[in-house]
């Protein structure tokens, strides 16, 4: 890994983790679906198990994300919502409360407000772009600060510096969902984070094919997040190991053409007349702006929106697109627009989206590497019809 380091964004995804197959020559990991491994073998301590996250196709692409997250350790699972629920519950316990960002993806909401109680776990949920207010926030026994920047969906941004020295004040565990970013964009570790957790689902695998999800820690958080891996046992099978391993190896590339089409999408979107307000962190009229800035390499392709009107203009809107469907899910090569009230947030109820400022006209729209120019003129045949 120190040689990664030292390595540009695009060479780390192509080269770091992956492990050539030894017996043919192969430059390509191979699949590894074993469920069944001899033991003893070679000296190996526990036997191979996909559950254990063993298999060379898991470690290929878990390597790689930890590299691109500068991390010590990363482990891959089933989905984004499967990392976040091991990120969580390795560090909580009956009677802990956790501090949790009021504006995060309404999955990870639900299982909050569904789940905790429970389990006997507090919390509170507050807004981590307020620091003052955060350390206010936190009691004796909050074990877990949980913050999302960019934020799904309308991207407010928390400074990660700020979060994770106000978790380290209170002996806290800061975990910092980093999918909208990708560690192409931002790297929460090294902003003094403990985990950065990821929905592998979205630009990691990035083709829209693939649920899968990761934890990136340091090694002193690694024990605890195999272990909780190993106990619930959502690890990543070898053949999507696979898949997202292949996805990885682009996603440099596929960040860099996203972020110059987000912008320019972003700024033109903010000068249209129809458009009352843009929320993207790239934009210097974003109140996270500054922070954003500092702590990112590139703003990302996620960006939300609100027309002049009633929500029925919103969907009105969405409706005559032509190129970019409506669709749940982000991150992936093709633009992608949904409604949260209706998709990622519906499980919310009316008034938690009203707390959390997700207005009914709210419009996300997932900047794919199509070319600039065809996704601006789809977007303007919808506003003009
Ligand atoms: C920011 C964010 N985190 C986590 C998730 C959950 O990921 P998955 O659907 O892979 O479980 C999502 C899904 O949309 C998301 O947008």
């Amino acid at each position: 890994m120190t040689s990664n380091a030292k390595r540009g964004p695009n060479t780390v995804c192509v080269h770091a983790g992956t492990r050539p197959d030894e017996a043919t020559g192969g430059l390509v990991t191979p699949i590894h679906v074993s469920t069944a491994h001899r033991f003893p073998h070679r000296g190996l301590a526990e036997p191979g198990y996909p559950r254990y996250h063993t298999l060379p196709t898991q470690l290929a692409a878990a390597d790689k994300i930890a590299a691109l997250e500068g991390a010590d350790a990363c482990f891959i699972h089933a989905s984004g919502l499967a990392s976040i629920t091991v990120a969580l519950l390795a560090f909580l316990r009956a009677g802990d409360h956790a501090l949790i960002q009021a504006d995060i993806y309404g999955g990870t909401h639900h299982f909050v407000t569904a789940e905790f109680p429970r389990l006997g776990i507090g919390f509170d949920f507050v807004d981590c772009g307020d620091v003052a207010r955060l350390r206010a926030a936190a009691r004796p026994n909050t074990r877990l600060v949980y913050v999302e920047t960019p934020s799904n969906p309308l991207l407010g941004v928390a400074d990660l510096a700020a979060v994770a020295a106000v978790a380290r004040e209170i002996g806290a565990v800061s975990v910092c969902d980093n999918t909208f970013a990708t560690p192409v964009c931002q790297n929460p570790l090294s902003l003094g984070i403990d985990v950065a957790a990821h929905s592998g689902t979205k630009y990691l695998a990035g083709h829209s094919d693939l649920n899968c999800g990761a934890v990136a820690c340091r090694a002193a958080h690694a024990e605890r997040l195999h272990e909780t891996t190993v106990n619930y046992g959502p690890t990543l099978n070898g053949m999507d190991a696979f898949l997202l391993e292949r996805g990885l190896k682009t996603l440099a590339l596929r960040m860099e053409r996203i972020c110059r089409n987000g912008l320019a999408v972003a700024a033109w979107l903010a000068a249209h007349p129809k458009v009352a307000r843009v929320n993207y962190p790239g934009l210097p009229g974003h109140p996270g702006h500054a922070v954003a800035a500092r702590q990112m390499r590139g703003f990302g392709g996620m960006l939300s929106f609100e027309l002049f009107g009633a929500a029925n203009a919103a969907d009105a809107f969405a409706a005559r697109l032509r190129m970019i469907p409506q669709a749940v899910s982000l991150g992936g090569v093709e633009s992608l627009i949904c409604l949260p009230r209706l998709t990622s947030h519906a499980k919310m109820t009316a008034a938690e989206r009203a707390a959390a400022g997700i207005g009914d006209t709210l419009l996300r729209l997932s900047v794919g590497i199509e070319d600039e120019a065809d996704i601006i003129a789809d977007l303007a045949q919808a506003l003009d019809g």
